[in-house]
């Protein structure tokens, strides 16, 4: 089967159509999709007739899939515990009104990378429309490896080395959730490395985005405003392109060759709902269980 592949950018994003990713795939099938990954970052499949089991089978050709905690006493949602929701429904399927969960989430719309707060970093999210807004709703991605490879090389040499930290609570905290800076301190953080080697393709990317709290040995100030300056370089026109959803696209991207954010649309009154897949980078299959569990046992409410 010969993948039609269109390119959105030219170095970054691609409409990917030719092939049924609802069946079972052959050798090469998955080969050349995973290619397209390395190669394009972000890769769009539309209409694909994907259901919860055939979602969840299509992801393992990426690697291990993370996997949201149990409920105590509950089956996983949707029978699979690699789905986690995302949308701004609640789990009894109704329009979330809690101001503190709406809060939690418009956290998504500032440029992130998704689970850059763990220590184990993800690498492909792959996201299925089931329901969207008439209006808005689009996720918008940047272009992390050019945006790296395009700075000026003072730029690259005064970020070569730096490491830094990205918490989740600090990103809540940029979108308005009130935590205080000692809270958001002694909360949960992971350290990566600013500038990373994407393994598929060889080339280098920027690991920032709005988890990204503090670069490590640098004054709180100064760090924040480098972070500021590189996430305002990475997501300059040429980088960023949007996909405007319909029931049943598929959109993969590599957390480790871009940024994404959730575009706006009337919370309040439209539902959108997707349900996603995570990979994790370099993980085997056998990984037990998932650190999702203690992370997310911190209260989400506002008035936390
Ligand atoms: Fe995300």
């Amino acid at each position: 089967m010969t993948l039609t592949i269109k390119p959105i950018l030219p170095r970054f994003g691609a409409e990917v159509s030719g092939v049924d990713i609802s069946k079972p795939l052959d050798e090469a099938t998955r080969a050349a999709i995973v290619a397209a990954m390395d190669r394009w970052g972000v890769c769009v499949y539309r209409n694909t007739g994907l259901d919860n089991d055939s979602h969840v089978e299509f992801s393992r050709i990426f690697g291990y899939l993370e996997r949201a905690p149990l409920r105590p006493g509950k089956a996983p949602r949707h029978g699979h515990r690699e789905l986690f929701d995302a949308g701004n429904l609640d789990p009894s399927g109704a329009i979330l009104q809690d101001e503190g969960m709406l809060l939690h989430k418009r956290g998504d719309r500032l440029w992130h990378t998704d689970s850059s707060f763990m220590e184990l970093r993800s690498s492909y999210s792959l996201l299925l429309a089931h329901e969207v807004p008439k209006e808005g709703g689009e996720t918008w991605f940047a272009d992390t490896r050019s945006a790296y490879e395009d700075l000026p090389q003072p730029m690259k040499d005064r970020i070569a080395g730096l490491e830094v930290i990205h918490s989740l609570w600090w990103s809540r905290k940029l979108a308005g959730v009130p935590l205080t800076e000692e809270e958001v301190d002694e909360r949960s953080s992971a350290r990566h490395p600013l500038v990373l080697r994407h393994i598929g393709s060889g080339r280098d990317a920027l690991y920032i985005a709005a988890h990204a709290r503090d670069i490590v040995g640098m004054d709180r100030d100064e760090g924040r405003a480098l972070i500021r300056e590189l996430l305002d370089w990475a997501t300059q026109p040429q980088y960023i392109f949007s996909v405007k959803w319909q029931p049943g696209d598929l959109v993969i991207w590599d957390n480790l060759a871009s940024m994404h954010r959730g575009g706006y649309f009337d919370e309040r009154n439209e539902r959108r709902y997707m349900r996603r897949t995570t990979v994790r980078e370099g993980v085997p299959p056998e990984q037990p269980d998932d650190p999702f569990a203690e992370l997310l046992s911190f209260p989400l409410k506002a008035t936390a």
